[in-house]
């Protein structure tokens, strides 16, 4: 039985003020849940803070992203070491708002799909034991666009993100690693992945991660489920077989939403 895993990616919000507000708002909320583990990742100029604050709570704190050496002239890159040091046991990691899409636009071109960094897979790889040597949780993230799920190929690509996510790692590693798949269409959109759908391509992925690390490895692994997750379709999602937690962005800005996300967990 694995362990459901809700993590709140708050993305580039919230100045110290509003993170301490929102913080403070979460801790008596979800004092007492033991039965799911909670992450909160914060942008990485409030993990100082937001650290502090939970303290020697069960809430978990993770980056939203990272660089694969340790340090070095890298201007304006922040190293796993670094946030195990500022106490993150989780980092994001090939975030889609992260990651490149073919190095050009998008035929269903959006602000949205602007938001790349230019994180390939080879690239996620390299993050995933990055953080894995440096003893953090990789959280990471797959998922298909639009036009890849209106071509039929969104098991081609979660497939292929898998395993190139998870070259070079042994199944022992299985229980420092996490999965998230995030439908590209659902992030942000209000248009969540239909809980059915979502379950069979997190199946999907599961069987990629057999195919690389084994079948136990596979039952280990832990594979959350992100995009426009809320509180009125968490419990949906959750009590999929597939399903092992959430990723979830906007509704992790309120404390009662995301609250209410655990709970449903
Ligand atoms: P939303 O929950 O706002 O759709 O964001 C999902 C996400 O990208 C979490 O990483």
């Amino acid at each position: 039985m694995r362990k459901p895993i809700i993590a709140g990616n708050w993305k580039m919000n919230g100045n110290l003020a509003e993170a301490e507000i929102l913080v403070k708002d979460c801790i008596p909320r979800l004092s007492g849940i033991d039965r799911t583990d909670m992450v909160i990742c914060p942008p990485y100029t409030a993990l100082a803070l937001v650290q502090s604050l939970l303290g020697s709570t069960i809430i978990s704190m993770g980056a939203q992203d990272m660089f694969w050496k340790d340090k070095g002239a890298y201007t304006g890159e922040i190293s796993a070491p670094m946030l195990k040091e500022l106490g993150c046991r989780y980092v994001i990691v090939g975030h889609s708002e992260r990651r490149a899409r073919f190095g050009v636009p998008e035929p269903d071109f959006t602000p949205e799909i602007l938001l790349h960094f230019g994180d390939n897979n080879a690239i996620v790889n390299k993050k995933a034991h990055a953080a894995v040597n440096a003893g953090l949780i990789p959280i990471i993230c797959v998922g298909e666009i639009l036009t890849e799920r209106h071509a039929g190929d969104t098991d081609r690509i979660v497939e292929d993100q898998t395993r190139k996510a998870l070259a070079g790692f042994s199944s022992s590693q299985a229980s420092q690693i996490v999965m998230a798949y995030e439908p590209v269409w659902a992030i942000g959109t209000g248009e969540v992945c239909a809980a059915d759908e979502a379950d069979r391509v997190c199946g999907v992925i599961r069987k990629a991660i057999a195919d690389c690390l084994g079948e136990e490895a596979s039952q280990i692994i832990r594979i959350q489920y992100g995009g426009s997750v809320k509180p009125d379709n968490a419990a949906d999602l959750l009590s999929r077989p597939n399903i092992d937690g959430a990723l979830v962005g906007g509704a992790s800005l309120k404390a009662a939403d995301f609250a209410a996300i655990i709970a449903a967990s």
